[in-house]
């Protein structure tokens, strides 16, 4: 499986401007160059001298990736202050001088690739090409929104908290920051707890790149330090990429005050969702196992655009079910710094835990499970066995499961459109994929899904910054898309004639 285009490697070209590419990542078909990488993967991350939290790889518990402070009360309120004190400073930078920043940044992660795998395997657990994907994403965020500021006027917010989820600890932290920094806040960037090293590198190539120390400070901590965060009077705008149950949290607390413009503060939520993809029969089989097997366990399943919830029409769900348990089958577990790893390990002991209880209760409310195994070098660390739960009607998944766990279900043509109705009746929209070869039916489809992102005939994963700018709305997040053209503005004080006035 490795060196398959993966993740939008193989990503259309040119679309960030005339003269923009997306970063084109490195060729994994290269045999020398994938055993150099592999050679750097155990190395390069370094503790904070003598720091008390260590961070621990979710593929191996006896591996400590490194140590780090967590942000004291005082220390939050301290980053606060300077990043209050400097948002006129900055918001007085041309946007020009900013985007160029940020456009250094790009550079400088794009040229350090091989060194920022390592610390994404090790503290994410994410497989070789997921980092790779990771590095592109986060330089093509700082590349499109520093492109995007460029010709954009209006005023910036002030402080904002940047709180960022750990499926995606660079390329999501990173574009959260470029985006507030090039609409010209100042930020309080607040990686996830599980991956500190990583958001840590990140500041400081932004840092090195010329963003001003009191312009970007890193915060480190639980929830509670993104509460305090969130809190904060001072704080003009939010940030926030996880789970729709703190996404409510964020709001309801936002909604106690008004920013100091008089308005709203923003939130930029960007949630879960309920992804489902539907295979007519028409469907050509082999390719709905290959984009299926990505879409579910790459990653453990832990994306939000992941497939939940795999619809497959009755004439064709013996065969398509049994050809997809035989792909499972061929999936390699385990060590995510193999290169021949498909399915690393889940993020945390908690959300494994998690997970097989879902799969316990399904089993014992009488559902078939279909699970693989999993190899002893799992043994020391948070996996989950990829695995397939049959389900007669979408009213069963009660819950997002943010892990490697697919349900699917079989439904007649017939009930085509009330299937849809009950995936609408989830809440969620975020993804949604359609196999089919009738021209007719995917219109259909596509009118009618409940979803942000809609892919055709494809896998239902890696949308790709300024090709196919991301999100979903419902439960699922507030919108604007990330790595569209409406992010920015999202992030600017609404002017008079912005609100219609
Ligand atoms: N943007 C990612 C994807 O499309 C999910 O966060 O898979």
């Amino acid at each position: 499986p490795v060196g398959r285009p993966h993740d939008g490697i193989a990503a259309p070209r040119a679309i960030l401007g005339a003269t923009r590419a997306n970063s084109a990542g490195m060729d994994l078909a290269d045999e020398d160059r994938l055993e150099a990488l592999a050679a750097t993967l155990r190395a390069g991350v370094s503790g904070v001298g003598d720091a008390p939290r260590p961070v621990l790889n979710p593929a191996d518990r006896r591996d400590i990736v490194g140590t780090v402070r967590d942000a004291t009360p005082d220390a939050v309120q301290a980053a606060i202050a300077a990043a209050e004190a400097a948002a006129s400073g900055w918001e007085a930078t041309p946007a020009a001088t900013r985007a160029a920043m940020l456009e250094r940044a790009a550079e400088l992660m794009e040229a350090r690739m091989p060194a920022l795998l390592g610390p994404i395997v090790r503290e994410a657990g994410k497989s070789l090409p997921n980092a790779i994907a990771e590095v592109r994403e986060a330089v093509d965020f700082l590349r499109y929104y520093a492109a995007e500021s460029r010709g954009l006027a209006g005023r910036a917010l002030g402080p904002v908290a940047c709180i960022a989820p750990w499926n995606f600890p660079l390329a999501i932290f990173t574009g959260q920051v470029a985006a507030a920094l090039a609409a010209g806040n100042t930020v309080l960037a607040k990686p996830a707890e599980e991956v500190p090293l990583i958001g840590g590198t990140a500041v400081s190539v932004l840092h090195e790149a010329g963003v001003p120390r009191d312009v970007l400070h890193l915060v480190l901590g639980d929830g509670t330090v993104g509460a305090a965060l969130v809190a904060d009077p001072r704080v003009q705008g939010v940030m926030f990429t996880g789970s729709t149950e703190v996404a409510r949290l964020i709001n309801r607390e936002l909604a106690t005050r008004l920013g100091r413009d008089g308005l709203p503060v923003p939130l930029v939520a960007e949630t879960g969702g309920q992804n489902a993809l539907v295979v007519d029969s028409s469907a050509q089989p082999e390719q709905v196992v290959a984009d299926v097997l990505a879409s579910a366990f790459d990653s453990a399943g832990q994306r939000c655009s992941a497939l939940r919830l795999l619809c497959v029409q009755e004439e064709v769900a013996e065969t398509v079910i049994a050809m997809l348990k035989g792909a499972m089958a061929e999936l390699r577990i385990g060590q995510p710094d193999r290169l021949d790893t498909d399915v690393g390990p889940v993020i945390s002991a908690e959300a494994k835990a998690g997970l097989l209880a879902h799969v316990e209760a399904m089993r014992e409310a009488g559902h078939a499970v279909h699970a693989l195994p999993l190899p002893p070098d799992c043994d020391h660390g948070h996996f989950v066995a990829p695995t397939l739960i049959e389900i007669d009607g979408v009213s069963a998944l009660t819950r997002e499961v943010f892990g490697p766990v697919l349900h699917v279900l079989r439904f007649r043509r017939d009930d085509m459109d009330a299937l849809i109705r009950d995936i609408a009746a989830t809440g969620y929209a975020l993804t949604f994929g359609v196999h089919s070869r009738i021209d007719e039916t995917i219109d259909r489809l596509v009118e009618a899904a409940p979803a942000g992102n809609i892919y055709v005939n494809r896998s239902i994963i890696g949308a790709v910054v300024g090709v196919q700018p991301f999100g979903g709305h419902g439960l699922s997040g507030t919108g604007p898309k990330a790595g569209g053209p409406l992010y920015l503005r999202r992030l600017m004080r609404s002017t008079p004639e912005a609100r219609g006035a």
